[in-house]
């Protein structure tokens, strides 16, 4: 058995099934051969885990939830996946720092509940916080729905416990709020999709919860009005989230989940705010404006717990709704004030060059991150689609680079983007990215062939 100085045989599988589901995440189209699935228990394992794959020359891919949407965590080439599943205990809670410490598999979700029973919050919140992993969410920096108000998962780590590419275990920051020791290497470790380390262990903060939410959804005629309605919110009070989604999105989430259309007449596009219930007046005051000024058409507000899920699952369920067409999917930010221009810019672009193609526009236009998903048509193979993705992906990339964005805003890098990393990044910064790369994992054990071509 590989590994058998380090495992025990329960923690390695390489059945036919075991090796399809853990080898790949939410993307498609790409090819997923692992050789194995190992499920080590504790950091110390983890350790010897890459000392022995160092030893050997294995290539490891780490895996957590799988709800991965750019190939980060798919093994298509004989690598051993690392599965963080059975790391996924609490370990710590120290009330007076609000500080949780976790395992890297801990779900989101548990984490959310577990600081509600302390009368707290972790904020990060997104479609897959039922199945996604911390240790993931943080290899990703993952963003999500609360990003306008709270910040990304980066904004949250106050600690990091890592297995580098030599198999050295790293104490990074130990819950600090200061320390201005040189280099952060915890920031580092966010957002490198496991290509520098094996994120082992995570020292989480929480918040106080804020007061409870209302929810509204705008119907909104034209791209350039989401700003101004945007902006009219933001004057007035703390937005929790503002979010947008186009009638195509609208109509497929419906259709999916048997959902009734939330205002009488349809409009190009429509807003999801979210808000404290004690701003409710100044809400109403923003509203006014908006219809007065004739940015928005109309509008309904929730009046229960209840209606306020309901009307996230319009937001919330898109994603989901249109996996059958097997989208090709873009995850693209500017800043806020470019957003209406880009947002056109694109769309005249996909119109003129591929006008058979669905477009869905979906994403948290309240901190500049659009999801762009062009629908498969029937008559197309996903490897046809996808290779046609691939194609126009240098014109919308332009597109973005022009404008200083990023192609990809919360996803990640992975398999999908690599080939296009330079359309975000100078060549300067990719050369010190890979330097940074050949230091911590010298032998390249660690996620190979990802985040960069
Ligand atoms: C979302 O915002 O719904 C997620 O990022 C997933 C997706 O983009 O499809
Ligand atoms: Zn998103």
């Amino acid at each position: 058995m590989m590994f058998e100085e380090v495992l025990s045989p329960g923690q390695v599988k390489n059945d036919a099934d075991s090796l399809a589901v853990w080898g790949k995440d939410w993307t498609n189209g790409f090819s997923v051969a692992p050789s194995a699935v190992v499920f080590p228990e504790d950091n110390h394992q983890v350790a010897g885990l890459v000392a022995y794959a160092r030893r050997e020359k294995i290539a490891l891919v780490p895996s957590g939830g799988r709800t991965g949407l750019s190939g980060g965590a798919v093994a298509g080439h004989g690598e051993v996946v690392v599965s963080f599943d059975r790391m996924n205990k609490i370990l710590n809670f120290n009330p007076e720092e609000r500080l949780v410490t976790c395992q890297a598999g801990v779900i989101t979700q548990a984490l959310q509940e577990f600081a509600r029973e302390q009368n707290l919050f972790y904020p990060v919140d997104f479609a897959s916080s039922g199945s996604s992993q911390l240790g993931g969410n943080v290899a990703t920096n993952a963003g999500g729905i609360k990003v306008i108000r709270y910040g990304l998962t980066r904004d949250w780590v106050a600690g990091l416990r890592v297995v580098t590419g030599t198999g050295q275990l790293l104490h990074c920051n130990n819950g600090l709020v200061k320390n201005a020791t040189g280099y952060d290497m915890r920031h580092l470790f966010i957002g490198s999709e496991g290509t520098l380390g094996l994120i082992c262990e995570l020292d989480m903060r929480l918040t106080k919860p804020p007061a409870p939410q209302v929810v509204m959804v705008l119907g909104v005629p034209r791209v350039d009005h989401l700003l101004d309605v945007l902006n009219s919110f933001n004057h007035t009070l703390t937005l929790s989230a503002f979010e947008f989604f186009s009638d195509l999105a609208l109509e497929k989430v419906c259709a999916h989940r048997t959902l009734a259309r939330p205002l009488a007449e349809p409009a190009a596009y429509y807003a999801l705010l979210e808000f404290d219930e004690t701003a409710m007046d100044s809400a109403g005051k923003a509203f006014e404006h908006c219809i007065n000024e004739g940015w928005v058409a109309d509008g309904v507000l929730s009046q229960s717990q209840a209606q306020a899920a309901s009307l996230w699952q319009l937001r919330e369920g898109i994603s989901e709704s249109i996996a059958a067409h097997t989208p090709y999917k873009n995850d693209l930010s500017v800043t806020v004030s470019q957003v209406p221009e880009f947002l056109s810019e694109v769309d005249r672009f996909v119109d003129d060059s591929y006008p058979d193609f669905e477009v869905c526009w979906y994403g948290h236009i309240g901190d500049g991150n659009l999801h762009l998903n062009i629908l498969r048509p029937e008559h197309l193979s996903v490897e046809e689609f996808m290779a046609m993705g691939h194609a126009m992906s240098p014109n919308i990339f332009s597109l973005v680079q022009t404008r200083g964005g990023s192609i990809s805003a919360e996803h990640g890098v992975g398999l999908l983007k690599k080939d296009f990393l330079h359309y975000s990044r100078s060549e300067a910064e990719i050369t010190l990215m890979k330097g940074l790369k050949n230091l911590f994992d010298p032998d390249q054990i660690l996620n190979p062939g990802k985040l960069f071509a």
